[in-house]
């Protein structure tokens, strides 16, 4: 996991998607059991038939799931984020509290309804169990009448985003596991569209919590009060081309132009997903499609577009297009073209093993489950924007990321 990323929406990367950590060693399914003999048979029996009735027998989810839920738009946790006295803090808490379980109910609700063969997918499995019990350790936490209990709660939020912190790797991994039972593409996206997009609202609403406490200059919650695009862009550039030049030895320039200078309050926690994303996949094109000339590579060019209703980032690259036949497939859940580059003879001589690269724990890989666009896309979605791609196929790609003002001319969306 890179540090960087601990508290953000992204995925375990590196290793964390093959193999579980310790404290996370499935505890209800008893597969991995290796003694043979009766007892641990009835042991492992008693222990599934507990897991499977479990999973029926939930009347508190069932009823929280029944709930709205109620989602807040960014200027409300504006201006509910101060106060002299400390009591926004505590009801912010409250609103957690009421709200996280209603929520995550309705996560589980969506487990429940997968297909009966992607739901029994070991890996699914324990997502679905992690999701259960966020549910029971938050619902059974009691009222949060003074700051001693709100302090305690939000060592449990603060424990439970770091339980839950490898669940997108997790699900890439269960899903590719099992799709392949599954005809219906649209299952699965509706599944993952509503399961990430909920969990970036859960984890922005949290860590809005959580960074309540601190005293940041120019910052409430997570809210950056005078957010500038170039200086986050340039953020996720200087790391997209650590890990570029990493695996291919070298890294485009980036040139960025448009509103440079532009600042508003924004939040930067979507942009500290999406942005990465977009940046590697647009240094890989870059690379990959000049294999002969590594050291010689064109620029990236980013353009920053604001106004009064939303921010617009363009990022074009000279890496080829993306193929015809690749285009309507982009946007699809695991679609991804990693395979076939590692196939290319120039990528294992200069540039080394990828496999290697991964497992060498230096940085994360710069693909590799096809979620990069269409998390990006789930996303962006959620807040009221948009992510669409243009491929000039033979030259390169510009692909357009629209996000809404928190304060914009128009309706708010709401986290
Ligand atoms: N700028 C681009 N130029 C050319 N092809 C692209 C570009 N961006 C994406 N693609 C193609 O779209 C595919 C899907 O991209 P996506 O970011 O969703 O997955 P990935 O990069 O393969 O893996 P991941 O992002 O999960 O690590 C890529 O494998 C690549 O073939
Ligand atoms: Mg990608």
């Amino acid at each position: 996991m890179w540090k960087t990323l601990v508290i953000l929406p992204v995925r375990g990367r590196g290793g964390g998607l093959l193999s579980l950590p310790p404290g996370l060693a499935w505890p209800s399914f008893g597969r991995y059991s290796t003694s043979a003999t009766d007892h641990s048979h009835t042991e492992l029996a008693r222990e599934r038939s507990k897991t499977v009735t479990s999973f029926y027998n939930q009347p508190s989810i069932d009823a929280a799931a029944e709930k709205p839920s109620v989602r807040l738009t960014p200027t409300t946790m504006l201006y509910s984020g101060r106060s002299q006295d400390g009591s926004h803090i505590l009801k912010s808490a409250r609103y957690l509290h009421k709200e996280l379980p209603v929520r995550i109910a309705h996560r589980v609700k969506g487990f429940r309804s997968l297909p009966f063969i992607i739901g029994c997918n070991p890996t699914i499995l324990h997502v679905h169990e992690l999701y259960i019990r966020a549910f029971q350790k938050l619902s059974e936490y009691p009222p949060i009448t003074d700051h001693e209990t709100e302090g305690q709660y939000c060592k449990l939020v603060r424990d439970l985003m770091d339980d839950h912190k490898d669940v997108v790797t997790l699900l890439a991994e269960g899903l590719r596991e099992s799709r392949k039972h599954i005809q219906d593409e649209k299952v699965i996206r509706y599944f993952l569209d509503k399961t990430l997009t909920s969990r970036l609202g859960i984890r922005m609403l949290a860590s809005h919590h959580l960074s309540l406490h601190e005293d940041k200059p120019d910052f409430v919650g997570i809210i950056c009060t005078r957010l500038s695009p170039k200086k986050i862009i340039e953020k996720w550039v200087d790391f997209a081309r650590r890990l570029c030049e990493h695996k291919y030895g070298n890294a485009p320039r980036v040139r960025i132009n448009g509103h440079v200078a532009a600042r508003f309050p924004f939040i930067p926690m979507p942009l500290d997903y999406i942005l990465p994303e977009l940046l590697k996949n647009a240094m890989r094109a870059t690379m990959e499609s000049h294999l002969d000339t590594p050291y010689n590579v064109p620029d990236i060019a980013i353009t920053i577009a604001n106004n009064d209703i939303d921010l617009i980032i363009r990022i074009s690259d000279r890496g080829g297009g993306i193929p015809h036949d690749h285009l309507e497939r982009v946007m699809d859940y695991h679609f991804t073209t990693a395979e076939s580059s590692t196939q290319d003879p120039r990528m294992n001589t200069m540039f080394g093993n990828m496999v290697d690269m991964v497992n060498s724990g230096q940085s994360g890989p710069m693909h590799g489950f096809g979620f990069g666009l269409p998390t990006s896309r789930a996303y962006a979605e959620y807040l009221g924007g948009s992510l669409c791609i243009q491929s000039l196929q033979g030259i390169g790609t510009d692909v357009y990321l629209r996000l809404k003002h928190i304060d914009g001319k128009e309706e708010s969306f709401r986290i």
